[in-house]
């Protein structure tokens, strides 16, 4: 599997691979440009909600495909499904050409994450599968409930997936106040199982979080509030300076600089750039 040995590749010499969560082409396009300008693999997530909106699963892969032919993009691509609630959903992106799946059974019991992780890995030797075990917080610090050491042990050691994202403090959405990162349960971790662990809830984080995650065993850091943040902020802007202004294609070209900064300074702290 080509595309796993990058994540390897990442967690063996101490840097992460961005999943750059995207919601529609020019969005992606924008992320493809930053990551190829500065030699950075890349993980494009994909929600349900997303590949729902685009009009399915096929039309993110082929929005991604367009892209890459006609940019002339190089670095290599991960297109991942984020959070799949169901078997179904896996199954559904895998056979649109999805290189990487996430399932996310974190609020079912240990027994049934195991049983369905098990069956994808499997069932599908050729994509990557990424699971979650303990609670990640959402929107400030509530919900979060570490992960158990025993759990991820025992979930690695009868599924062999191939990424487990654990929690350790990490929220998806907006941060309110410090976040609290359990780097010692991480290092833990890693020392047990020996795999490239997943960052979810990456936005609003400092450079010192990311990078000691990093050196803990973190390969794969998912990003989306930030750049949803980045969108928004560029839009808003754009309409107030230009409030006749009717054309979707100006309107919509007005995130590409704030959207590539974004990019392109993560990319720089995860130190995934000019690895290609
Ligand atoms: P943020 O929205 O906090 O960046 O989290 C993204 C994420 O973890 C997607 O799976």
């Amino acid at each position: 599997m080509n595309k796993y040995n990058e994540i390897i590749k990442a967690y063996k010499n101490g840097y992460a691979i961005p999943q750059f969560n995207t919601i529609n082409a020019e969005y992606t396009r924008y992320i493809l440009e930053e990551c190829e300008k500065e030699k950075s693999p890349v993980i494009l997530g994909v929600s349900e909600k997303v590949a729902k909106h685009l009009g399915g699963f096929k039309v993110a892969k082929n929005i991604v495909d367009g892209l890459i032919e006609d940019l002339n993009i190089t670095i290599p691509v991960i297109l991942h499904l984020d959070h799949a609630k169901s078997k179904e959903a896996c199954e559904k992106a895998i056979k649109a050409g999805f290189d990487s799946i996430m399932i996310d059974y974190s609020s079912y019991t240990l027994e049934e994450n195991i049983k369905i992780t098990k069956s994808l890995v499997l069932e599908n030797p050729n994509t990557i599968i990424e699971c979650e075990v303990g609670t990640i917080g959402k929107n400030g610090n509530e919900g979060i409930i570490y992960s158990n050491l025993e759990d991820i042990e025992k979930i690695k050691r009868e599924t062999n997936a191939h990424l487990i994202a654990p929690s350790f403090g990490t929220v998806h959405g907006v941060y309110k106040g410090e976040p609290r990162l359990n780097f010692n349960l991480l290092k833990e971790i890693k020392n047990k199982i020996d795999t490239p662990l997943v960052m979810h809830g990456g936005s609003g984080l400092s450079d010192e979080n990311f990078k000691e995650s990093i050196s803990n065993g973190i390969a794969k850091i998912n990003i989306n509030t930030e750049l949803k943040q980045a969108w928004t902020k560029s839009i808003r802007e754009f309409l107030k300076n230009n409030p006749t202004e009717t054309d979707p294609v100006y309107i919509t070209e007005s995130v590409s600089e704030e959207l590539k900064k974004v990019v392109s300074k993560l990319i720089k702290i995860f130190g995934s750039n000019n690895r290609i």
